[in-house]
């Protein structure tokens, strides 16, 4: 539903350019530990607020999202905890079937994953292309992985002088512009392997709060926060 302040935030977002937003979704777990909950309590809160999120900031104009939910180094936690994560993906991915709006794209290595789930994901892809929002949903991601699975495709092209935009062009977010603005919640200070090539020149938000707890009003902060920077590229203030 769009109110006059949501009116305001898009007007914030559309002057101040921010295309592509990027959530690290973390403090599942530490959310449901101070609820003495189970951590698969806490991906499930998680799951649900990544909808309500991922809504929010298509209301107020953000054409492209990315979300952070599962790293190639998950796969180390117990098999109850990442047994519970899948379930969550799946469950989401029957429900996107729904969707009429957004391109969904599934970034990383989906070998490991079920061939069902997999071949479920693969079908989305394919059947939503051309709608109007861009949703990245990172799964078994890595951003080292990534830019060594893009030098090996270019590789085997028979590439030989490979330049920035040869990679650019063959990393998982082809389609997308090079995210705006990276959020990271759950108060740890670092990147944690996401998005390493595209984010050069993203600005950075770190939220204190844990990844349920985060609200549309949060969302607000963030984008005036981002409408407030000066991004120099490298380069001068032009003024
Ligand atoms: C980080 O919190 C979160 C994850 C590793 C998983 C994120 C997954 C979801 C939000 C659910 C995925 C489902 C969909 C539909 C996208 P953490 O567990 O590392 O938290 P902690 O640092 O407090 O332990």
């Amino acid at each position: 539903m769009m109110n006059q302040s949501n009116e305001t935030i898009s007007a914030l977002v559309e002057n101040a350019g921010l295309r592509h937003i990027a959530f690290i979704m973390d403090g599942n777990g530490r959310w449901a530990n101070a609820r003495m909950m189970p951590r698969e309590a806490g991906h499930k809160a998680g799951a649900d607020n990544f909808k309500k999120i991922v809504r929010y900031c298509r209301n107020i104009g953000i054409r492209y999202c990315t979300v952070y939910a599962f790293s190639t180094e998950n796969w180390n936690r117990p098999k109850r905890e990442v047994d519970a994560i899948m379930r969550l993906l799946d469950a989401f991915a029957k429900e996107a079937d729904e969707e009429k709006e957004i391109e969904f794209h599934f970034i990383g290595d989906k070998s490991p994953l079920e061939p069902s789930m997999r071949e479920h994901l693969e079908r989305l892809e394919k059947d939503t292309v051309g709608r109007p929002y861009v949703l990245n949903i990172a799964l078994n991601y890595g951003g080292r992985a990534e830019i060594v699975h893009a030098v090996n495709a270019l590789l085997a092209e028979g590439k030989t002088d490979i330049t920035e935009a040869d990679i650019s062009a063959r990393i998982y977010t082809s389609h997308c512009p090079d995210p705006d603005l990276v959020v990271r919640t759950g108060k740890e200070l670092r990147i944690s392997n996401f998005l390493l090539w595209q984010s050069a020149y993203a600005e950075y938000y770190f939220s204190d709060k844990m990844w349920p707890e985060l609200t549309s009003d949060d969302v607000d902060d963030m984008v005036k926060s981002f409408a407030g920077r000066k991004r120099r590229w490298g380069g001068l203030d032009k003024a």
